[in-house]
């Protein structure tokens, strides 16, 4: 699926450059329409009247495909669970909601696209494929009152969508968001939850993290050890990274894993929204989940605990000793039975982050760059990264991994996964080698997403803006190589399935139309607006979200000769801030910031910040300790 869509997604472009003039023009007449998909559609037109939704409505096809069957029966059950109507699928001239499976294949279409045309009778989505025809359901659903997502019925609401013409297609093939399971362990449940939330919007790769140091999540039936063991931790909470090691036979109750059975519910559960399952096992660092279950892999052969999240082992001994043929052994072990578990063509092997002076110090890897003739220790990573690739090819699957697999000399057919900046991603592509972007200042999804102070902790920045204004193509490079890119959810300071909501929502909306939309077709205002209708959608849906883009931005900046200032924005437009110095809760009857900077009065230790729209609190309040900003202030040196 994925080659071809790849394939297929530079022609695509060509036709959408010209389809982009014309869009625009169609939107902004039709402005006032309360219309709001994400990822914005290609194409759209808006017409007079309305089709409604009722008891009697159809669903039908022109195809026995058991896809298209099974999206009939995803639909069906949407409709269900928030109608309280039950379709059926008799086929009919009116009142139809008609799921054509092109038998000419409309090459503008591609693998994923789809047009969908509402009247005030019929509903018409054609599609190539069965994929296109889900993702036009999508954006059907998208059309109907947010209700529709609720996961209860909903009484006296008016089911009805405006009629449209839509033509769609995505920018590119590989639309993906990676869930950490292993700093924090995700249930079945939780994780096929996410794939329905990823669904909406149109992604169609779940990057699973199921290795680290924190734990194994994936049974691997001939090494045991590896979930009885690698799977479990002692139990710790708080702030992650102050936790206090395992104590000496100490229970390790918190953790968890997917049997293989599990993970083909998930499986079969993600193709079932045309999502694919990307399994990544993080090797050679990352890996002590894997060396405490099996301690003969490390070099320093020293027993270790699955980390807790904390400091108390040796931070740097969570790599494979890679002059050690047990190694390999082992991940050929992992490898066939990863390979036979997921359908995806690629594994992703990780490869980031390694520690190498153990490899320095370890006779074992000393005698294996002696015989191997490797000048350094990148070199001897670069020849574990081509033996990992040449058994990962020896199952019939493709090797991914982060972009530190550069270093020392990327394995001849190996994807890098650019997280470090574009920078790996370039030098991979001008080798002709194929990328996905996922630069951690735009795509990381544990960052904060607003003013720290207002946020649980965490560490960087990535505001929605920031996401959404960021173009995974860089100038240089063949865009061909580039397959898309992804969003990640590392989930150290995730310790819940809330949480990780939260972090994902709504930046992952940007990101999906970052890797969807057409370039000309974004457009940062416009996204706000329709990302306003989509927040009663998740509120429906009981789907936790941030709303940080609301809460005011604090920049601070020296003023010569003098104290400093701070500017308060917000990054989305038009709202209102309020202010106070003296520590009480500012609303709409205190200092309303003008625009000038601001300074402290003498005394005054906090600024405590609030933001309206249309005499409404809108943010959250936000207290900024003084300390804070002058902390700012030496770390940029800025001055007005
Ligand atoms: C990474 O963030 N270490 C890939
Ligand atoms: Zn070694």
């Amino acid at each position: 699926m994925l080659n071809m869509n790849l394939k297929s997604k530079f022609s695509a472009l060509r036709s959408y450059v010209l389809l982009c003039c014309f869009t625009l023009i169609s939107l902004n007449v039709l402005a006032g329409d309360s219309i709001s998909i994400i990822p914005k559609p290609l194409v759209m037109h808006v017409h007079n009247g309305h089709f409604v939704l009722n008891n009697a409505t159809i669903i039908s096809s022109n195809s026995s495909d058991k896809e298209v069957a099974q999206s009939i029966n995803w639909f069906i059950k949407q409709i269900a669970t928030s109608t309280g109507y039950h379709l059926s699928t008799k086929r009919s001239s009116k009142n139809d909601i008609n799921l054509v499976l092109n038998k000419r294949a409309d090459t503008s279409l591609h693998d994923e696209g789809y047009t969908l045309k509402v009247s005030s009778s019929m509903v018409t989505i054609t599609a190539n494929k069965p994929a296109g025809l889900f993702y036009g359901l999508q954006t059907l659903l998208q059309l109907l009152p947010p209700q529709i997502a609720s996961v209860s019925e909903v009484k006296n609401v008016s089911w009805t969508m405006p009629c449209v013409d839509i033509k769609d297609a995505p920018r590119f093939g590989w639309r993906g968001l990676m869930l950490d399971v292993s700093r924090h362990f995700f249930t079945k449940q939780e994780v096929e939850e996410y794939i329905d939330q990823m669904a909406r919007y149109k992604y169609n790769i779940l990057h699973l993290h199921l290795a680290d140091d924190q734990g194994w999540r994936i049974e691997i039936k001939s090494l045991p050890e590896l979930t009885k063991i690698g799977a479990w931790r002692v139990k710790r909470t708080g702030r992650w990274g102050t936790f206090l090691p395992a104590l000496a036979g100490e229970p390790t109750p918190d953790g968890g894993f997917y049997t293989q059975e599990d993970m083909k519910e998930i499986i079969k559960y993600a193709q079932d929204r045309f999502i694919s399952i990307l399994p990544e096992i993080d090797v050679p660092a990352h890996s002590l989940a894997l060396i405490a279950s099996y301690p003969n892999l490390s070099c320093t052969q020293l027993p270790y605990s699955v980390n807790a999240g904390g400091k108390g082992y040796e931070r740097n001994d969570n790599v494979l000793c890679v002059g050690n043929d047990s190694t390999y052994t082992m991940l050929d072990k992992i490898f066939t039975e990863i390979a036979a578990l997921f359908p995806f063509p690629y594994i992703h092997i990780g490869g980031d982050e390694a520690y190498k002076g153990f490899w320095d110090q370890c006779p074992k890897c000393q005698k294996l760059m002696a015989d191997e003739h490797l000048k350094n220790v990148d070199e001897l990573q670069s020849y574990f990264v081509k033996k990992v690739e040449k058994i990962v090819e020896s199952k019939g699957k493709k090797l991914i991994g982060w972009d530190e697999i550069l270093e020392g000399g990327l394995a001849p057919n190996a994807t890098v996964m650019s997280w470090r900046g574009m920078s790996g991603g370039i030098a991979a592509a001008k080798m002709g080698h194929k990328v996905v972007m996922t630069p951690w200042d735009y795509c990381y999804l544990d960052l904060y997403q607003g003013e720290p102070e207002g946020e649980p902790p965490t560490y960087g920045l990535c505001r929605l803006s920031d996401s959404y204004n960021y173009e995974p193509v860089p100038d240089s490079v063949n865009e061909n190589l580039i397959l898309g890119g992804q969003g990640n959810l590392w989930t150290e300071s995730v310790p819940n399935f809330r949480h990780a909501e939260y972090m994902t929502w709504p930046r992952a909306m940007a990101l999906a139309e970052v890797y969807w939309s057409a370039k000309a077709n974004k457009n940062w205002s416009d996204f706000v607006n329709r990302l306003e209708e989509q927040f009663p959608r998740l509120d429906a849906a009981n789907v936790k979200y941030s709303r940080s883009m609301y809460n005011a931005i604090f920049e601070p900046a020296r003023i010569k000769n003098s104290d400093f200032g701070v500017t308060l924005t917000t990054e989305v437009k038009g709202l209102d801030i309020y202010y106070t110095f003296d520590q009480t809760n500012p609303d709409n009857f205190s200092l309303k910031f003008d625009g000038k900077p601001i300074q402290f009065p003498v005394g005054a230790t906090q600024l405590n910040v609030i933001t309206y729209r249309d005499g409404k609190p809108i943010g959250e309040q936000i207290n900024m300790p003084k300390d804070v900003l002058v902390k700012r202030l030496d770390e940029k040196h800025h001055v007005y």
